[in-house]
């Protein structure tokens, strides 16, 4: 699915309906570059979720958790130094939780995660706040 979306708020939109979709032990990874409105995506999946509070980057904690139905957790590898890493922090654990993961920055988790969906978020060349929004089912 493609999905254009104009400003933040649509990008939280989009991320709340996939929520919808989700089932404990999915696991979505999110690509796209810095400032792409990944974090955003995530905010309103949660959400979805029934988060209330307002969701945030782990970028120094590397993962959030949500205590959702299903729980939430949300990954920021930006900062991983190596995939041994995510595995000292539990990664396992996590995915044996049945809970939903997000990871931001996924192409730091290496070659062995499973991912249920990929959610890509692209800046558009004309307009600064437009982004094209591609999920799959992995
Ligand atoms: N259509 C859009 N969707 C998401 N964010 C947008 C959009 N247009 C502008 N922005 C801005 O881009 C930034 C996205 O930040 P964030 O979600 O933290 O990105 P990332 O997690 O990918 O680094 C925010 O400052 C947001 O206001
Ligand atoms: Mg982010």
């Amino acid at each position: 699915m493609v999905y254009i979306s104009k400003n933040e708020r649509e990008t939280e939109n989009i991320g709340e309906q996939l929520a919808k979709a989700l089932h404990g032990g999915d696991v979505v990874a999110m690509r796209g570059g810095m400032g792409a409105g990944k974090t955003a995506f995530v905010r309103g999946l949660a959400r979805g979720l029934g988060e209330e509070s307002r969701v945030t980057s782990p970028t120094y904690t590397i993962v959030n958790e949500y205590e959702t139905e299903p729980p939430l957790f949300h990954f920021d590898l930006y900062r991983l130094g190596s995939v041994d890493e995510l595995f000292e922090i539990g990664f396992d654990d996590y995915l044996a939780r049945g809970g939903i993961c997000v990871i931001e920055w996924s192409e730091n988790a290496g070659d062995d995660v499973v991912f249920s969906y990929i959610v890509e978020i692209e800046h558009d060349a004309e307009n600064e706040n437009q982004r094209r929004i591609t999920i799959s089912e992995a």
